[in-house]
């Protein structure tokens, strides 16, 4: 039975967290987040580009949850990263949100306006004005990272990119890890697919789970948090009680001599090294 209080985490990140992508209709939208928080959840993954930020604030708010005690992250758009936008940006999100502050804010992609000597700075601002706790990057190979560092003080707290068995990023996962950076899998259910993996479906029926909950579990056990975006209170529920499943070494070797390196999510200004 899956504990209601109990928020399992990776350091100051919970293992799981709530997507959010393309879940836009507002009270759609409010209710899943607020559904999360009750069953457990405490970090919400947004962005201005998903066109939801003021149902997710909606959700956090009409929770019985505190706004500190959730980890609230949003994602600046690639054709807001020029220094003065991003300050503009950044006070839209958190007005959309209702707000004083984000938990993380990312760097979508490295792509469009992103000018790494005049994005970065601006966000290291926001992070000394206390706008923002953390400076999060997302969907950055080790190249785009190594470049920000040199310009950076303050640390990267996070890459946010796509992870799942069929994608498992092993040389990005050695490179964050050495480097101190958490990786937060995204379409961590390889956007629905797990459940045509002939090696999950016999892992999940043999510990009478589903096929998502051992994607999410294997994240877990590799270190790695995920945000599943789910939008009914089930989905929501099963992928929190992934945190109840523990895989056996067997299994996770099963689990990791599936990689295809096969990517769902490859917009036209995805880096060039895809
Ligand atoms: N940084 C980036 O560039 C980037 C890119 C992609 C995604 N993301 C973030 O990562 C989040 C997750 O990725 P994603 O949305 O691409 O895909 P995903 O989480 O891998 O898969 C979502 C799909 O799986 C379904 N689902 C969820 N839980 C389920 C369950 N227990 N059983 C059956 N089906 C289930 C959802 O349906 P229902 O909605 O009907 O529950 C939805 O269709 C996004 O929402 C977004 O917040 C970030």
């Amino acid at each position: 039975m899956t504990n209601e209080t109990d928020v399992s985490t990776q350091g100051e990140l919970p293992a799981v967290g709530l997507g959010t992508w393309k879940n836009d209709e507002p009270k759609t939208c409010a209710d899943s987040v607020e559904t999360a928080l009750e069953v457990g959840y405490r970090h919400i993954d947004t962005a201005q580009v998903y066109g939801n930020e003021k149902a997710v604030g909606a959700g956090i708010d009409s929770s019985s949850v505190d706004r500190e005690d959730v980890f609230l992250a949003t994602k600046l758009w690639i054709d807001n990263l020029g220094y003065d936008d991003v300050f503009e940006a950044a006070a839209e999100s958190l007005d959309r949100l209702g707000t004083e502050y984000l938990d993380v804010l990312y760097i979508h992609w490295p792509a469009g306006e992103y000018e790494p000597d005049e994005t970065l700075p601006a966000f290291e601002e926001l992070r000394s004005d206390g706008i923002i706790n953390h400076i999060g990057v997302s969907n950055f190979e080790p190249e785009h990272i190594e470049t920000a560092q040199e310009i950076l003080d303050a640390p990267i707290f996070a890459n946010q990119v796509e992870i799942h068995p069929q994608l498992q990023q092993r040389r990005l996962r050695e490179f964050c890890s050495k480097a101190g950076i958490e990786l937060i899998a995204y379409s961590p259910l390889a956007k629905g697919r797990v459940f045509e993996l002939e090696t999950l479906s016999e892992i999940a029926e043999s510990h009478g789970v589903s096929e998502a909950q051992v994607s999410l579990a294997w994240l877990r056990q590799n270190g790695i948090a995920s945000i599943p975006k789910a939008t009914g209170a089930e989905h929501i529920r099963e992928n929190w009680a992934s945190q109840e499943l523990e895989l056996d070494e067997e299994e996770l070797a099963r689990i990791d001599s599936m990689d295809e390196q096969h990517r769902y999510v490859t917009p036209e200004f995805g880096p060039d090294s895809w």
